[in-house]
């Protein structure tokens, strides 16, 4: 059952627990969060889910009524919602936790929700399927690993955009996730697949929910952490293959 009466010391300790690095027991995890996920994201004032649609809504021509879009990583189905009140109406969600996928079935929003665990599964999407692909929150050491980003473009339909959201956690496996994963989107460019559209900066992703409670020194700045959003468009064909 979800706790109304959660404070931000009790969401902090969810998040605090969850960080083993294999991202089975990750998702796990999220499988026994789920009720209380959004209540505590929203103590920790998350915004990526914001973040994201507004970088996709800045540069999205189509109409969005038409759209079909592939939530991935897609929980609860916060983002699903945000896009909602943009006019996107059609999505197909995948999640590698069966609890967050069943709260997001009561949205009432995807027309079709799937169970796969990113990096161990193959992404569950049919290739050139869809005008937007998004994941929000889930690029990060621990949860869906760098590769998967090849497998958001190929689901992209050609000329379709890719809007990958993220935060910047602080520690070293973090750092080196955010390395690894731009040499990736790098060289998706250089081999024609995509081009960058946009990369926009936040310095409030979210507050750090790592962050020790009992300090009162952080200033207001230092109590957040800031988030990157990626957009992407797939290449209608791609032009340059480049051998290595
Ligand atoms: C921080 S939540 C983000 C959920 C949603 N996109 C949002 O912004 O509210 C991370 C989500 O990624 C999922 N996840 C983490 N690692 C995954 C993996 N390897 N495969 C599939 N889902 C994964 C979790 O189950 C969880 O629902």
């Amino acid at each position: 059952m979800s706790d109304s009466c959660r404070t931000a010391c009790e969401a902090k300790v969810a998040f605090q627990s969850c960080k083993s690095p294999d991202a089975n027991d990750r998702v796990q995890f999220y499988d026994s969060w789920a009720q209380n996920y959004e209540k505590d994201h929203a103590l920790m004032s998350y915004r990526a889910p914001d973040l994201a649609v507004s970088a996709l809504s800045d540069h999205f021509s189509g109409s969005p009524e038409a759209a079909l879009v592939l939530d991935v990583a897609c929980g609860t189905g916060w983002v699903a919602k945000k896009m909602v009140e943009r006019g996107f109406r059609h999505f197909v969600g995948v999640d590698g936790s069966g609890g967050m996928l069943a709260l997001a079935a009561q949205t009432g929003l995807y027309q079709d929700l799937r169970l796969a665990l990113l990096g161990t599964q193959p992404l569950p999407a049919q290739t050139d399927g869809f005008d937007v692909v998004i994941i929000v929150g889930a690029l990060d050491a621990g949860f869906a690993p760098v590769s998967v980003v090849r497998e958001l473009c190929h689901a992209a339909k050609p000329g379709g955009l890719v809007c990958m959201a993220r935060g910047e956690h602080r520690g070293a496996p973090a750092r080196k996730y955010k390395e690894d994963l731009e040499r990736e989107l790098d060289l998706m460019e250089e081999e024609g697949l995509w081009r960058p559209v946009g990369i926009k900066q936040s310095d409030r992703y979210m507050e750090d929910p790592h962050l020790n409670p009992e300090r009162e020194e952080d200033t207001e700045e230092e109590r957040f952490i800031g988030g990157t959003v990626y957009l992407y468009r797939k290449s209608i064909r791609p032009s340059v293959q480049i051998s290595h």
